[in-house]
């Protein structure tokens, strides 16, 4: 009988998806899911045939260059790998696959949060409320931006671009987008208004949604020069990745009321907020959680161990991370 092949599990995971992948597999695994550091990665990874990582593990050149000659596959719990050095890692010989898909409607729906929960101070009325600050129904309270028949400015119209456009047209939301080359087959959303710049985007966007992957291209893509070309008290909502966005560009534009409120899942240094964002009473805020639905992280998981089973029956992986 041959011998398992060895997981590194870099963080806890959900328990049916731990279920199935310990019975094809010796697992060395996070129990107390405490966040690795690269220099632990390496050292469990001393034994392993191959990783399970998730987003916020670091695979650097410096990090692959460590890995196990053997160790030829890891997959990461995440449709995003921005954290991964893909060249690095193909140089190195080893295969990388992600979790595309399944995550696309739980994030669609988390942006969509973000952006009425930044729209209709959700996040500073609420707490008025819980801390016994409010005292009476009044006409002028707690007034938010209204939503129907707005532009909302879509930068990146991929699997989770699209599906946001879906539910905002459910508001009466009228859709522009910049993506690299125009959407031509997109379910619905024929009449979307294509820019082919980012000015012109944002030049049209009441509510900007960052639906992009985040690069070298797209780092701090939104700073003081980009924010100045939405019109004033636009709102801007991001459920990508938080380096796109330049914290304190964003946190002077929302003191200053340049822009009006925005939604935020993500944020650079997570997960530490910035101290400024701290005091303002138009952000929304939530810690990462557009996968976070039981069912969406159970697939994902299982996205995960397609990928290792088909690694280790030399079959092509289903979910191929590609330069
Ligand atoms: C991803 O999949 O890239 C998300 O950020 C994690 O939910």
């Amino acid at each position: 009988m041959t011998a398992k092949p060895c997981i590194l599990v870099t963080r806890k995971l959900p328990d049916d998806v731990m279920a199935r992948l310990s019975a094809g597999y010796n697992v060395i695994e996070n129990e107390n899911d405490e966040t690795l550091s690269s220099d632990e990665i390496i050292s469990r990874a001393s034994s392993a045939d191959a990783i399970l990582c998730g987003p916020t593990d670091l695979f650097n050149k410096e990090v692959l260059d460590q890995l196990p000659d053997r160790l030829k596959m890891i997959t990461t719990f995440s449709v995003g790998y921005d954290h991964i050095d893909v060249p690095a890692a193909f140089k190195n010989g080893i295969q990388l696959g992600n979790t595309p898909d399944v995550l696309t409607d739980a994030t669609a729906d988390i942006t969509l949060l973000c952006l009425l929960g930044a729209a209709r101070m959700a996040h500073s009325s609420a707490m008025a409320l819980r801390e016994g600050r409010w005292q009476k129904w009044a006409t002028t309270q707690f007034l938010g931006i209204h939503v129907s028949g707005k532009r909302l400015g879509i930068l990146g119209m991929g699997r989770i671009g699209q599906a946001v456009a879906r539910r905002a047209r459910g508001f009466d939301m009228e859709i522009h987008y910049h993506n690299r080359n125009p959407v031509t087959d997109a379910r619905g959303l024929e009449d979307a208004i294509y820019h082919d710049s980012l000015e012109s985007l944002l030049g049209q966007s009441d509510f900007f949604s960052i639906n992009c992957g985040l690069s070298d291209q797209t780092f701090h893509l939104i700073n003081n020069e980009t924010i100045d070309l939405l019109p004033k008290g636009a709102v801007i909502v991001n459920t990508a990745r938080g380096p796109i966005i330049d914290d304190i560009a964003l946190i002077n534009a929302l003191k200053s009321g340049r822009i009006a409120a925005a939604g935020l899942d993500v944020f650079e240094n997570e997960p530490t907020l910035n101290p400024g964002y701290l005091a303002l009473e138009n952000l929304f805020v939530l810690p990462h959680i557009g996968s976070a639905t039981i069912e969406t992280r159970n697939a994902m998981g299982f996205k995960c161990i397609d990928n290792l089973d088909a690694f280790f029956s030399n079959k092509p992986i289903p979910n191929p991370i590609t330069l």
